[in-house]
């Protein structure tokens, strides 16, 4: 049996399939795959492990001549037609829960960052413009008493949450379902969309793309925000209207944003790079040692689950 990986990643991976005498081919070079590499590395397959920047579409499943599996590195599968590969009796798997921590702590250092400023603090340090404590000098906001909404309550809503509660935040969420278990754990109440943006002092959005999410935070949506307002996006860039955020923050309609991705990644709006009311991280919020290697092992292991005819761990 062979499967294709179409990145290095963590070697735990392939330790684990060479385990169970599964050859793996890697794509070596650090970049994304190109589309012609993709079509030719899946073609006589029994496996594939793909990233979330490998657009696994229609053409890229009809070239898979005996596929079984989809192993996406990622908790987020936006990048696969995955309806499409279950019609071909593929199953596509993913890497959640893993990956919870990493990214509520990366989604809580934005909000912290945010709030007080540090990239310009660090800025305004290293130009050497620091000649001593001022009064004035770089005020921000305190979390406390101040609240946060959670725009999807799953895991790493939920974990965020936790977070914020602990700073002495009061949380308000927006979800199909109740989270009970949220709401229990830290006195969060459900609301609707529109409350979120107009009540929140920092909004955080942890939803999933798909069809349903594709810019569900639009231009009205945003108008609603107080001009104190920080927007905090660790979840996928398509959900929120980017450009329209980036007029917002232009004009200081509202005080700061903090992203992790981005609408066109790996593209990153030039007018954004522009703005100091913004913090910009490179779609890291996964990226420790221990999150990055236990989605090395869970795909490994769902690969090999369903190439030995066993329960799959983690199937979307
Ligand atoms: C995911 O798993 O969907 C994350 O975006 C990866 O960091």
């Amino acid at each position: 049996m062979k499967v294709f990986i179409t990145r290095e990643i963590p070697s735990v991976a392939i330790k684990l399939l060479q385990k169970e005498k599964i050859y793996v081919e890697v794509y070596k070079k650090d970049k994304p795959i190109p589309r012609k590499d993709l079509l030719k590395g899946v073609s006589d397959v029994d496996g594939v492990i793909s990233l979330l920047t490998d657009p696994v579409d229609k053409e890229i499943i009809d070239s898979m001549k005996k596929c079984k599996v989809i192993a996406n590195y990622a908790a987020g599968y936006n990048n696969i037609d995955f309806l499409y590969a279950k019609e071909k009796g593929i199953v596509v798997t993913n890497t959640p829960d893993v990956l919870t921590d990493s990214t509520a702590d990366i989604a809580m250092l934005l909000i912290l960052n945010c709030a007080r400023r540090i990239n310009e603090a660090i800025k305004y340090l290293s130009d050497d413009k620091f000649t001593g404590w001022k009064p004035l000098l770089l005020l921000g906001y305190e979390l406390k008493g101040k609240q946060l909404g959670i725009i999807g309550a799953g895991r790493i809503g939920k974990a965020t949450a936790l977070r914020a509660k602990a700073f002495g935040m009061k949380i308000l969420y927006y979800n199909r379902s109740r989270n009970e278990h949220l709401e229990r754990e830290t006195g969060a109440k459900k609301v609707s969309l529109k409350t979120i943006m107009k009540e929140a002092d920092i909004v955080s959005v942890h939803i999933p793309f798909n069809s349903k999410t594709n810019k569900l935070i639009d231009k009205k949506m945003l108008q609603l925000m107080k001009p104190t307002g920080i927007l905090i996006n660790t979840a996928r860039g398509e959900v929120i209207d980017e450009k329209f955020l980036i007029s917002m923050l232009k004009k200081k309609k509202i005080f700061a944003a903090g992203f992790d991705v981005y609408e066109n990644e790996p593209f990153i709006n030039p007018e954004l790079k522009k703005l100091k009311n913004v913090v910009l991280l490179p779609h890291i919020g996964s990226a420790t040692f221990e999150s990055r290697g236990k989605m090395a092992e869970l795909a490994a292991k769902n690969v090999i689950a369903v190439l030995k005819g066993k329960k799959t761990l983690t199937p979307v």
